[in-house]
């Protein structure tokens, strides 16, 4: 049986709506101001929020954007906005705050129960109802050693087989703000919309973050850098870092092209991922920036076992072999890729990544097997407890 989670101050809407909810079958509480709400909330685990806008002590808005802030990562409890006031504005702040839906008081109780059916079955708590599967939630940051080693092209590339190969569910973050490439290597207008465009709203919830992602053919989401350095700079970093944390509750996979540049906004999102692809190619000034950048996470208490050394264009004649690289690293590579430089330079050209549009060539192929080692990581971490247990010696 669902629970429902009625807040209303005034004692006939509670008990008009108390009996309405019981007779179609719903489990009921009730809370009369704002914060008993997010105790209830906390303590009961409601399958479903009717929350009226003018509450005492914490009004209906400030409720949603606590449950909304808090419930990050771990779910989504569907909340129906209840208003006394008509104007458009009220609705607009209400679906703002992270309300699904709104009703305009008066209602009538069959439409009252036909929208909540509509939330819950979209949310997957319906009597009865499958649930879908929870995203996976894994953060996977690819970080370039120094401008042009490939850490753009194996971020798209890497989440577009995460997808395509592994039927994960992807979204790929451009989070180099002042000269992302995304458009660029993807074919995509500068009237796209871009993460700059968050930042206006007064919070995130997932209906703006979905009208600002773009759809790439490959059916990967982006969300876009800004197009412009100075737009760029409107990008709060604890505002990005929001974003991001919220993607995680909706895909299984938020591949993120971090800066170079090792700033707060990058350091912290080095920080949350569940791994760190570290690119560089055999040189000698890459050599020292991954020395510095290896520094700088055990700095800040980065697991090691998270970091993954990736060196592209492998085979190409830099003066320092693979072996020399990695005994000055006193580290081996996780990855290596080969250079194609063809292959590589014309997906980009033309707009249409490798693993898209020639997904049999080389290139694409040492991609899906680096998709796949980031997926068994995340599938055996996912599920230690459930692998089978070692079956003893046989007699
Ligand atoms: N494995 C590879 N083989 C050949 N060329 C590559 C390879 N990976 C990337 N490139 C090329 O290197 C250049 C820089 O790549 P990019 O992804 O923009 O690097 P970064 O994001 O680290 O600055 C691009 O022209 C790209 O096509
Ligand atoms: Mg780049």
């Amino acid at each position: 049986m669902t629970k429902v989670l009625v807040v209303d101050d005034e004692a006939n809407v509670q008990r008009l709506l108390q009996y309405t909810l019981k007779q179609a079958g719903y489990m009921v509480l009730v809370a009369a101001d704002g914060q008993e709400a997010l105790r209830l909330w906390t303590a009961e685990s409601p399958g479903l929020i009717l929350l009226d806008v003018g509450l005492p002590k914490l009004d209906g808005y400030a409720v949603a954007e606590r449950i909304r802030a808090d419930e990050a990562g771990k779910g989504h409890v569907p909340i129906i906005m209840l208003t006394g006031e008509k104007e458009v504005e009220q609705k607009v702040r209400g679906l703002r705050a992270g309300a699904d839906d709104y009703l305009v008081k008066p209602f009538h109780q069959a439409e009252l129960l036909a929208r909540m059916r509509g939330l819950l079955s979209r949310f997957g708590d319906d009597q009865g109802g499958k649930k879908a599967k929870p995203p996976m939630g894994r953060m996977i940051a690819f970080y370039g050693a120094k401008g042009g080693v490939g850490a753009t092209t194996l971020a798209i590339n890497a989440a577009i087989a995460l997808h395509r190969e592994l039927d994960r569910k992807v979204v790929l973050v451009d989070s180099v703000l002042q000269f992302g490439d995304h458009r660029v290597f993807l074919d995509l207008g500068n009237d796209r919309k871009s993460v700059s465009d968050i930042m206006a709203a007064p919070t995130i919830d997932d209906d703006l973050l979905k009208s600002i992602l773009v759809r790439h053919d490959s059916g990967v989401d982006l969300l876009l850098a800004p197009t412009s350095p100075e737009e760029a700079d409107l990008v709060l970093e604890d505002r990005l870092s929001a974003v991001l944390s919220r993607l995680r509750t909706l895909y299984d996979y938020v591949i993120v092209d971090v800066d170079k540049r090792l700033n707060d906004l990058s350091l912290s999102i080095l920080d949350h991922a569940d791994e760190v692809h570290i690119v560089m190619t055999a040189d000698l000034s890459c050599l020292k920036n991954v020395r510095l950048a290896l520094e700088a996470l055990r700095r800040i208490g980065f697991d090691a076992k998270r970091l993954k050394l990736v060196l592209n264009r492998s085979n190409a004649f830099t003066g320092i072999s693979v072996q020399a690289a990695e005994s000055a690293l006193k580290r081996t590579f996780e990855t290596k890729i080969t250079n194609e430089y063809r292959v590589a330079i014309s997906a980009q050209n033309t707009g249409a990544p490798f693993t898209h549009a020639k997904p049999d060539a080389p290139l694409s192929r040492e991609i899906v097997e680096l998709a796949k080692a980031i997926d068994a990581a995340a599938v055996a971490e996912a599920e230690p407890a459930q692998l089978p247990a070692r079956a003893g010696a046989t007699g």
